[in-house]
């Protein structure tokens, strides 16, 4: 039996693809081959020796220790595009919540509970929480993966003028967006056009603290940004500064924490629902459980952020999977014998290399090559 251990609640609908003649699934399982998670935090979880892969049910990996597992020969997978459309219809909400004051109203109108007036007053009222239409004005997208491209050509539809900067854009995902979004090679040129910004980039040690004192101060005064991608891409005590003198008229934000929390009433901020619709619950379950399932059993490795990409149909009964790092492919061939089929793929540092063999395997031999982390007999 195989152990996937849950580290959050994950949809039934992904759990239930693991056949439960070969596996066991659960939050209490020990010794896991495999881990799912949400956004159970992971950097301090002293991992089992028989762990394989973790799969994020999700696509920010921010809660997983990336290098660590890679240097333990644990597969780290994500869910790219997978909650896309949820966190989509989100951001186009907090566009609206930016723009009029519909919290601010709602609240009020909370207080006239009881009031035989209450009809009176409220056109009398309303004026305070009038706001301002998105039509026309203009959204910069930083980061145009899968969630920044559908929100760019929402934006368009919407009657935005949509100026769009990723510089990882490939050819394909450039090809999806529409042809109305302005793609500039900047983010400066984003920070002086836009009236709104969305961030849709992930928190790593280049976009850590992006939004600060200075890209704040070359934004447009009165702009209106939109984080729901990770609290940690903005400096929380600048962004609070900019929101106190008017530079920026209201943060949107889906990761509250205790800086943000109450520090100025132009703050929204969301519990982290952008991907908590059943629909992306259900979609990053099935492909978390689908991504784990074939590398355990076939050592495939699909939307991996730390061991390359690599699939290869299986031509004998026994496969033999190799996670190196710094290491020959050749010198790792040879210790392998009766190998039918062989691929390796490499992403930075690290290796990865599959045999089909028949008869019998050295493990051992294997494991002695120099750079080899982890041998793995399917
Ligand atoms: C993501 O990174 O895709 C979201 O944070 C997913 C989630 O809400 O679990």
């Amino acid at each position: 039996m195989l152990n996937i251990q849950l580290m959050n609640k994950i949809a039934k609908i992904g759990t239930d693809k693991f056949d439960t003649a070969k596996y066991t699934v659960g939050e209490d399982v020990r010794n896991a081959d495999a881990i799912l998670v949400r956004s159970a935090v992971l950097h301090d979880t002293v991992f089992p020796s028989s762990l394989k892969s973790i799969a994020r049910a999700g696509a920010g990996v921010n809660n997983i220790p990336l290098d660590r597992c890679a240097d333990d020969g644990i597969v780290v997978f994500n869910t790219p595009g997978a909650n896309a459309n949820g966190v989509k219809e989100i951001v186009i909400a907090a566009l609206l919540l930016a723009s009029r004051d519909i919290i601010g109203g709602v609240e009020w109108v909370k207080t006239l509970k009881g009031d035989e007036e209450a009809a009176k007053k409220v056109e009398k009222g309303k004026a305070q929480f009038a706001g301002c239409e998105i039509m026309g004005k203009t959204l910069g997208v930083i980061g145009l993966g899968a969630i920044g491209r559908l929100v760019a050509n929402v934006a368009c539809s919407l009657g935005m003028t949509v100026v769009g900067c990723d510089p990882y854009l490939s050819e394909a995902a450039a090809k999806m967006l529409s042809p109305d979004v302005k793609v500039v090679s900047s983010y400066d040129e984003i920070y002086s056009e836009a009236d709104y910004i969305t961030l849709h980039v992930p928190a790593t040690p280049q976009t850590k603290g992006m939004i600060n004192a200075t890209t704040l101060s070359s934004m447009k005064d009165g702009v209106k940004l939109l984080n729901f991608s990770r609290a940690d891409l903005v400096i929380e005590s600048d962004m609070v500064k900019a929101l106190e003198n008017g530079k920026v008229a209201k943060y949107v934000v889906d990761f509250p924490t205790v800086g943000i929390i109450g520090a100025s009433d132009k703050i929204i901020a969301i519990p982290h629902l952008g991907a908590s619709t059943e629909e992306s619950e259900d979609n990053c379950a099935v492909m978390a459980a689908n991504q784990t399932i074939d590398y355990l059993e076939n050592g495939n490795i699909v939307n991996s952020v730390n061991y390359p990409n690599f699939k290869m149909p299986r031509s004998t009964d026994k496969r033999v999977c190799v996670l190196a790092k710094n290491a020959d492919v050749a010198e790792i061939t040879k210790a392998v014998s009766g190998v039918a089929a062989s691929g390796s793929a490499t992403k930075g540092d690290y290796v990865y290399a599959v045999y089909d063999v028949t008869g019998d395997v050295d493990a051992e031999k294997i494991k002695a090559v120099n750079g080899v982390i982890r041998v793995i007999v399917l």
